[in-house]
């Protein structure tokens, strides 16, 4: 019941994230000061008696959720940054176009601005942005054409185009029957052959009669139309009265008729929404984009329902094992997507707030390199909001475990090629979990079997420093002390121990057996360092039988240097991992250059069967 203006002592609370002050009795302008809470990242006014122009928020940074439904806001498009994950103009007074700058939003997934005014080309990219689930354009006065060859984001769940004025042909996207896919659309003038479309003229009509402006449409047709309607513009004040009337009754019957109700799942995202995007942060510009590369879906909150059924209902025969981290089951999704689902115990009384950050973080943690993130659940006990459980949906990585590959056990092995292809992919998710995202995750404690191959053979580090763990709780709190040097001397530290544990792996990759104690590393770090000295014929019997001959010796010497000073004893001499990058892709390269000579000279014929017999 709050009544009266926004008031301007708001921009004082600069550390302000969430705002929502839905469903009050609020009136008057919105507060140029808004702009100036950079730490804003949900800010909910929905239901409220707001108007006029909405400020600048460009440099609101942070901001993903913004929410106006129900007041009388507009006419402009409000103007806010391309990192906006959910807008909802619904039901106010916009009447602008929608700017070009909205296909730039990249993270958008819900975007509702149905019931305004709107005028203009309706831009079909926004149909294919590269996150949009959600669109609703309801009840405005888009117009332009459709063509049946329109590309749809395979993410998107939900469009409703009703009662517009757009003309052309029903996308084909939107009648594929393989997706769950809510298409609405009656009211326009498309060319469906069913009476839930008016016919062309009177989308042309009323497009003139509302007096939009030939904004810089792509399609060429467009223009063309808009030429040709000038010419006839006379006639067309005596016809607009009759479309309206046509138009309300079309609309009338349009609703009653080929209005389906959107599905459960959608209204489920809309209680859970916020907390999904809140998950998705701002500051990693490319992160939609790499989830793009990825081929992940986007990050999401599961209900328990859903991985219950995805894993039989944890029946035993989903059972994958029991880690230090809890146990792992393997799920399929309803979309066919197979999944591992890590099952943590909580045994302190945590409520989920108190999780919300560490939930962030992880699904931040996405990479080529880890075994990321698909989304999370929490189980509470139902008398209080105490957890109890928190499920993690990881993707789920086929190929077994780096050593499987390596010691032959299972009647396979990688060549020396694809070795250090899979330890420059390692270096390279060490890399990401220690500068990728801010702070930065080290003491991963980093092992062979940790490391999980994929259907092509990437490695991926799954068990790195999970930030949710019970016994981890406060470490990652760390986040607020970052800067200090003490931190910074104990970060320097810790990176240096995933150095330390990645020289481990690498050790084992050369020598093709695992070393059972730091002891045994000790020995055959020596070894290396003698057989490195020493010379080719040395180093062959370091080196893991299953490889033999098929290596170029100066590539498994630049391997074997930068694992010996991995295993340095003390930290500060091992080195950071971009020069182990920086070496490791040397040694590929020359290994690259080494098997094209082998393989374009005519060599002897043992030296090639036995490439052909490690290829
Ligand atoms: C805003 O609401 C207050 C209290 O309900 C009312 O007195 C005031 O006239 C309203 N202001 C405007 C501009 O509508
Ligand atoms: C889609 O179809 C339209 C008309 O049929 C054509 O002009 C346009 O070039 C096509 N676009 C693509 C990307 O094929």
């Amino acid at each position: 019941m709050f009544t009266g203006q926004l008031p301007d002592w708001l921009k004082s609370l600069s550390a302000l994230t969430v705002l929502s002050l839905k469903k009050n009795l609020l009136n008057g302008s919105l507060p140029e000061s808004l702009g100036s809470l950079e730490n804003l990242r949900i800010l909910v006014l929905s239901h409220n008696h707001f108007f006029g122009e909405v400020p600048d928020l460009r440099s609101l940074r942070n901001l993903q959720v913004f929410d106006l439904e129900d007041n009388s806001l507009g006419p402009q498009f409000p103007q806010l940054g391309s990192q906006i994950v959910t807008l909802i103009l619904r039901r106010n007074k916009f009447n602008s176009a929608i700017p070009d700058k909205v296909s730039s939003y990249y993270q958008l997934q819900w975007l509702d601005i149905s019931f305004n005014r709107f005028v203009g080309p309706f831009s079909p990219s926004l149909l294919s942005l590269p996150t949009i689930t959600y669109l609703n354009i309801e009840g405005n006065r888009f117009t332009g054409r459709l063509f049946e060859n329109l590309s749809c984001n395979d993410e998107l769940e939900f469009v409703d185009l009703s009662s517009n004025l757009l003309s052309g042909s029903l996308p084909n996207c939107f009648l594929s029957d393989s997706k769950n896919r809510v298409v609405l659309y009656a009211g326009n003038c498309l060319a469906t052959g069913d009476e839930s479309q008016h016919p062309f003229s009177f989308c042309r009509n009323e497009a003139l009669a509302v007096g939009i402006l030939p904004h810089r449409q792509k399609p060429k047709h467009a223009s063309k139309v808009v030429v040709a309607l000038s010419m006839s513009g006379g006639i067309i004040g005596g016809i607009t009265l009759v479309g309206l009337i046509f138009l309300v009754v079309r609309r009338v019957q349009a609703k009653k008729t080929t209005r389906a109700p959107p599905k459960s799942s959608i209204a489920e995202n809309a209680s859970t929404g916020y907390t999904s995007k809140l998950l998705s942060d701002a500051r990693y510009i490319s992160q939609a984009m790499m989830l793009g590369a990825l081929g992940l879906p986007t990050y999401r909150t599961f209900s328990l329902e859903e991985l219950e059924e995805a894993t039989n209902n944890f029946d035993a025969s989903t059972f994958m094992g029991e880690g230090c981290h809890g146990q792992i089951y393997r799920g399929q999704l309803k979309n066919g997507l197979l999944v591992a689902i890590r099952c943590l115990k909580v045994t302190k009384n945590h409520s989920i707030h108190n999780f919300m950050q560490h939930i962030e973080l992880l699904s931040k943690l996405r990479h080529h390199h880890l075994v990321s993130a698909l989304g999370h659940c929490f189980e509470c006990y139902s008398d209080d909001s105490i957890v109890s459980r928190i499920f993690l949906v990881f993707e789920y990585v086929p190929n077994g475990t780096l050593r499987s590959w390596i010691s032959g056990c299972a009647g396979r092995t990688l060549t020396w090629t694809q070795r250090i292809a899979t330890v420059i992919g390692i270096a390279k998710g060490i890399q990401f979990l220690h500068t990728g995202i801010v702070p930065g995750v080290f003491s991963n404690n980093l092992k062979i079997t940790d490391v999980l191959l994929d259907q092509n053979l990437a490695a991926k580090i799954s068990n790195y420093n999970l930030p949710l763990l019970a016994e981890n709780m406060g470490k990652v709190g760390s986040l607020s002390s970052a800067g200090s040097k003490e931190n910074n001397a104990r970060v320097k530290h810790e990176d240096k121990i995933d150095v330390y544990d990645f020289g481990a792996i690498l050790l084992e990759v050369i020598v093709g057996r695992p070393s059972s104690s730091r002891n045994l590393v000790d020995v055959l770090k020596d070894q290396l360092q003698a057989s490195i000295t020493f010379n080719g014929a040395a180093r062959r019997i370091m080196v893991d039988p299953a490889v033999q001959n098929a290596y170029s010796d100066e590539s498994l010497k630049t391997v074997m240097e930068i694992c010996i000073r991995c295993l340095h004893k003390n930290p500060a001499d091992r080195p950071s991992i971009e020069d182990v990058l920086w070496n490791l892709q040397f040694a590929a390269q020359v290994q690259d250059a080494w098997q094209g000579d082998s393989q374009s000279s005519d060599g002897s014929p043992s030296r090639l069967s036995n490439l052909r017999a490690y290829s």
